[in-house]
């Protein structure tokens, strides 16, 4: 617990500094399975320092009970969130979901000034504007339906078969919007009217990484299922919610937004000619696991606004502008590279990479080049 409420501080701190000293009201919070099982439960753990409970063992050791930590000793206000399951963490922590869904309707029950209770201050609202009961607002642990998994937002961005932001947004709160009620907890219930209702109050969305190995653009999961433009497109501001990502990987936990993660991704990975040349000593394969990486570079983009311009530009500056990098990939895997090619030039396309048009201009020629050597017309 302790280790957990100093990434939850960290996070607040780095969230109030930039905020103009204020607490975030509520937090959206990506719950993974396996990080919880290398971790033993760090993230369960952050999200009861959040909204101010204390898991108490019970003689053997095992969590079944909870206790509202007094405000004194919190030192804060609680904050309110939206706990955001992957289908994997429903099907292991089925009681860690009854838990958390216990410890949110005690901090919404709990008679306290809503300056310093923002669960219940958001409750009573959802409650008045939904016109159901207290703790029927206080729903705040959602997952997908039983037997699924994913937004499936990762598939229509590998496929390109999408059109508009709105539309992964909405495929985002379809399949994301199933609630666990501890008052009832057989099943898993559509409840996308108090999923959007919690989520429009989020000023912050908040994933903790996995393990040091797996980073955000190296699988599609993470970009799935980041709810950051999701929020933006509730909000009735419109203000995109700050996005941070720990690293409880390492003993000293990190703390960094989520650009800032991805920026370092990019730094370490992508544009590392150390990581790249390692990867292109596997030949084919490491061609597509750089033309991977660039589409879900492009899902960050996507799903949270995450990736800064000259990541584009020096991606195509390192595999593209280079004639003797292009052709070495071209060789190398043509379909991967003209995966590369078409991904570039569907970043320009979505706005992600402004860019010169000499640049597109080559990209669009090259395409045409390695069609042609695909199909063998020389
Ligand atoms: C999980 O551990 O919850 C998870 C693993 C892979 C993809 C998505 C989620
Ligand atoms: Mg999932």
């Amino acid at each position: 617990v302790k280790s957990a409420a100093i990434v939850v501080e960290r996070l607040i701190a780095r969230q109030k500094l930039e905020n103009g000293g204020n607490y975030p009201e509520t937090i959206a919070v990506v719950l993974w399975g396996t990080d919880n099982i290398k971790t033993y439960g760090e993230s369960l753990a952050q999200v009861m320092w959040m909204v101010g409970v204390k898991p108490v063992p019970d003689a053997l050791g095992r969590v079944n009970k909870l206790e509202l930590i007094p405000l004194e000793e919190l030192g804060r206000p609680r904050i309110d969130v939206v706990i955001n399951c992957s289908g994997v963490f429903r099907e292991l922590f089925i009681n860690q979901m009854n838990l958390l869904d216990k410890a949110v309707k005690m901090a919404a029950e709990a008679d306290e000034p809503l300056e310093m209770n923002f669960v219940r201050k958001h409750a009573l609202v959802q409650a008045e504007e939904l016109g159901i009961n207290l703790r029927q607002a206080a729903t705040r642990v959602f997952s997908n339906a039983s037997g699924s998994y994913s937004s499936n937002i990762n598939l229509a961005v590998e496929n390109s078969t999408w059109e508009s932001e709105e539309e992964l947004q909405e495929m985002y709160l379809k399949r994301k919007s199933f609630a666990f009620n501890s008052d009832n907890p057989g099943m898993m219930d559509d409840n996308r009217q108090v999923f959007e209702s919690a989520l429009k109050t989020a000023e912050v969305t908040f994933q903790n990484l996995d393990s040091s190995e797996i980073s955000l653009t190296d699988v599609s999961h993470y970009f799935d299922s980041d709810p950051t433009k999701v929020i933006s497109s509730l909000r009735k501001d419109g203000k995109k919610p700050a996005a941070y990502i720990a690293d409880t990987t390492t003993a000293n936990a990190q703390v960094r937004t989520l650009s800032e993660t991805v920026r370092l991704d990019a730094r370490t990975k992508m544009l590392n000619p150390k990581w790249y040349e390692g990867m292109l000593s596997h030949g084919y394969e490491g061609v597509r696991e750089l033309s991977k990486r660039l589409v879900n570079t492009v899902g960050w983009s996507a799903t949270a606004g995450a990736v800064d311009n000259w990541v584009y530009e020096e991606t195509n500056e390192t595999f593209i502008k280079d004639e003797a990098m292009q052709q070495r990939l071209l060789n190398l895997n043509p379909h991967s590279f003209r995966r590369m090619v078409t991904t570039l030039l569907e970043a320009n396309g979505r706005g992600y990479w402004e860019t010169d048009d000499s640049n597109l201009d080559r990209l669009r020629e090259l395409y045409q080049e390695i069609e042609d050597r695909i199909e063998g017309v020389e």
